[in-house]
């Protein structure tokens, strides 16, 4: 997918996600919480219950996901190849900042943020610039830093419906955690991990609390990738 197809996405992100997802019954928040829930997870074991670090959102698009996630950073700041999205999140989420740049390089020296974040953004980086979209990634991260990815899990079978189902997905390329875990290294990152989740159609504690226990096995809807900046 070139870098401004998602332009004519802007106005209907989030509708266009939920025809794709209708078959299964669950609502595009439902997947923004579950990502929410893994992103608080992830920041209380890294930098402590109580802190909030500063993030960076790569491939942010409308900034859907960012009033599910605002109350566990001290700041977010979006950036997006599609300028048509970025003006729609800076519309929609005057709190945050947001910037498009030319998916090369990104606009920020080297060791800024605490966390840099891609939420269902590599599938449509085109493969052979892969290596350098987590490269900068890791450069804009400060040293101790979280990197982290969010995908879709190519093994689930009602994900790769969604994907089919998804006019904005035609041209995705997915990859699995292994590969994605594998490219983290490569990317010089330490203590490279990956959890599954989204095993279940609901947010509810319970279930949360089993899908913990259940992150190690490769069948949830999506996958968190993370690696350390030495
Ligand atoms: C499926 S949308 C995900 C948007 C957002 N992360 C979310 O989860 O709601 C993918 C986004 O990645 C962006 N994108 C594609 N290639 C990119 C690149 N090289 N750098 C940054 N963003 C990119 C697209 O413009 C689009 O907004």
């Amino acid at each position: 997918m070139s870098k401004q197809e998602f332009n004519e996405y802007h106005h209907k992100y989030s509708k266009t996600v939920e025809d794709s997802i209708r078959f299964s019954g669950l609502e595009h928040s439902f997947f923004h919480l579950s990502k929410a829930h893994k992103l608080k997870e992830l920041v209380s074991l890294n930098f402590g219950v109580t802190n909030r670090p500063n993030l960076l959102d790569v491939g942010c698009g409308v900034g859907a996901l960012h009033p599910y996630i605002e109350s566990t950073f001290e700041k977010i700041i979006g950036i997006d190849v599609s300028s048509a999205s970025i003006i729609e999140a800076a519309k929609n989420h005057p709190q945050h900042s947001y910037l498009h740049y030319d998916g090369q390089r990104l606009p920020f020296d080297d060791n800024t943020f605490d966390m840099t974040l891609a939420v269902c953004v590599m599938h449509h980086v085109p493969k052979e610039l892969w290596e350098n979209f987590l490269a900068e990634k890791s450069r804009v991260t400060r040293p101790g830093g979280v990197v982290c990815l969010i995908e879709h899990n190519p093994v689930n079978p009602a994900t790769r419906l969604s994907v089919a189902r998804c006019p904005f997905d035609a041209d995705a390329v997915l990859l699995g955690a292994r590969q994605m875990r594998q490219r983290l290294k490569f990317a010089s990152l330490d203590s490279v991990f990956s959890e599954h989740f989204v095993f279940f159609p609901t947010n509810n504690a319970p279930f949360r609390a089993l899908e913990r226990k259940l992150k190690w096995l490769p069948l949830g809807a999506q996958y968190l990738a993370v690696g350390k900046k030495k």
